[in-house]
């Protein structure tokens, strides 16, 4: 399974890639802004830092503009994915840039049949929102193994990413249904590490250690 993270925050970026569980980066408008910097310049800089998928999302919305803004994005670095929102706009454009061998991430994913069109569209990747949904009481996860199930009897080669991911449960219960990828908070992917018995443990070993008694 490839984690990528879900933040446009290059100090969180760098402490992920340390630990070597970054396989990508996921942006969205929102996380761009919270940011205050330079589209520019701050893709650029997460573009060196992983070595991976890049998701840039446009924030036009039709599909004319669509089309050069993801021909713009993807122009900026190799890395790139385009990010384009589940609209009738996005598959129009999708079919277009697609077609350029624009690598594609299909983003606003609430229902198997969206998944479906973003799929037969050329779609590199979709992604299905798991916690917006849990949040309005509908399973997540379910959405997940709908799609996995549906897409086992095609060879569209569209990669599921998990996206609004909330905690490690989720990562582990799409990890069990076999999803290419989770895009995960950096909160989540310190949550996934810890265990207070680990903490309990090394303590504990570290103490009888340190009163050990030397040989003579
Ligand atoms: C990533 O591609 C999505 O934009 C992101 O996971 C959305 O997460 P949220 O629902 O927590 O905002």
């Amino acid at each position: 399974m490839k984690f990528f993270l879900d933040t446009a925050n290059t100090e969180e970026i760098r402490r992920g890639v340390e630990l070597g569980l970054v396989d990508g980066v996921t942006t969205n408008p929102s996380l761009i802004a919270k940011e205050g910097r330079d589209l520019e310049e701050l893709a650029l800089e997460i573009c060196e830092l992983v070595d991976g998928p890049v998701n840039l999302e446009v924030v036009s919305t039709d599909a004319v503009d669509m089309i050069h803004e993801a021909r713009y994005l993807a122009g900026l670095h190799k890395n790139v994915y385009v990010k384009l929102p589940m609209i009738r706009e996005g598959l129009k454009a999708l079919h277009v840039v697609a077609q350029e061998g624009i690598s594609v991430n299909v983003t606003l994913i609430f229902s198997p049949g969206q998944a479906l069109l973003a799929a037969k569209n050329g779609a590199a990747i979709v992604s299905p929102f798991i916690g917006r949904l849990d949040d309005i009481s509908q399973e997540g996860m379910g959405l997940i193994s709908e799609i996995l199930l549906m897409y086992e009897n095609y060879d569209f080669g569209t990669e599921v990413l998990v996206a609004s991911v909330r905690n490690p449960v989720h990562v582990v219960e799409a990890a069990k249904m076999g999803a290419e990828i989770a895009t995960l908070p950096a909160k989540v992917l310190e949550q996934l590490m810890k265990h207070p018995l680990t903490d309990i443990g090394l303590e504990k070993f570290l103490a009888d250690w340190n009163k050990r008694k030397t040989p003579a």
